[in-house]
């Protein structure tokens, strides 16, 4: 169908994006472009809009002005058959990675096949084990309830899901929250391994430095409702610029108000 993404060409790209609830605007005339194949983290404080942004991408929510293109369709004049046709392209890792509670892994993983491909149930459990062995997990894990997976493992087996349908691009909302420090390694590093072995393009809404630091080619910062501050992981770690620094090292103290704690910048493999 000749789709093949060319490497000049963005992956997702917002031009002059505008989107407000009622009184409570949350992106004014912003501008925001994904290459292919990199991983670009979006950072930003709690509330200002870094879902809002990845459910934009996918059509979940509509820009009130603006375009966005996604694999240069305009996601905007998409009617439900070219919505799904994205969505068969663009994986959303949702916040919280829930899983259906009353199927067990493999059904997790094949729902999506299901519903997009016409692949039998051979097949089916064929690229659900190979998606638990890209997510490191055994394969007799098929047959597990989610109730009786520990938390790191319930995001693994989300993220297994994301990548059954072989999406070109995979978005990942707040992947390593709520999990200890081993888990969040693991996450960090499976989204890198997606990345160097699918050769995916991944947007990544982090809280979480460290993961920021390990997964990006780029770091775009939500402020003010737009991303005025766009650079390479060290250009954003290094920046001189106030805002930038004030969030890229003080996230906790500013998200918890408790005054001097600072980020620590070494991912030690904990
Ligand atoms: N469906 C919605 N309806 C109304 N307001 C929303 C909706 N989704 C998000 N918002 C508002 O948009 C703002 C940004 O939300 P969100 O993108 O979830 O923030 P975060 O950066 O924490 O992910 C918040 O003020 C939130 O209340
Ligand atoms: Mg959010």
């Amino acid at each position: 169908m000749g789709d093949t993404v060319q490497a000049s060409v963005p992956v997702i790209e917002f031009v002059g994006v505008s989107k407000a609830f009622g009184e409570n605007s949350v992106y004014e005339n912003m501008n925001l472009t994904v290459r292919p194949g990199e991983t670009l983290t979006i950072i930003g404080g709690s509330g200002q809009g870094k879902s809002v942004c990845l459910k934009m991408m996918i059509g979940l929510l509509r820009v009130d002005a603006g375009v966005v293109r996604v694999a240069g369709e305009d996601v905007a004049g998409l009617d439900g058959e070219g919505l799904r046709r994205v969505r068969r392209r663009v994986a959303y890792v949702f916040q919280g990675g829930a899983l259906f509670d009353s199927m067990n892994v493999l059904d997790n993983i094949g729902y999506a096949l299901r519903e997009h491909t016409a692949m039998d149930d051979i097949a089916i459990r064929e690229r659900a084990l190979a998606c638990l062995d890209l997510v490191a997990m055994p394969s007799d894990m098929l047959d597990a309830m989610p109730a009786n997976l520990s938390g790191g493992q319930r995001k693994r087996v989300a993220l297994a899901r994301s990548i059954a349908i072989e999406p070109e691009v995979i978005l990942y909302d707040e992947p390593t929250t709520g999990l200890d420090p081993r888990n969040i390694t693991r996450i960090g590093d499976m989204i890198k391994k997606l990345q160097k072995e699918l050769r995916v393009t991944s947007v990544v809404v982090t809280h979480d430095m460290p993961t920021a630091r390990k997964v990006s080619d780029r770091v775009a910062m939500l402020y003010q409702r737009s991303f005025p501050f766009i650079g390479t992981v060290e250009q954003i770690w290094h920046s001189e610029l106030a805002e930038v620094r004030d969030f890229v090292h003080g996230t906790l103290r500013r998200t918890s108000g408790t005054g001097a704690t600072i980020v620590t910048e070494a991912p030690h493999g904990a």
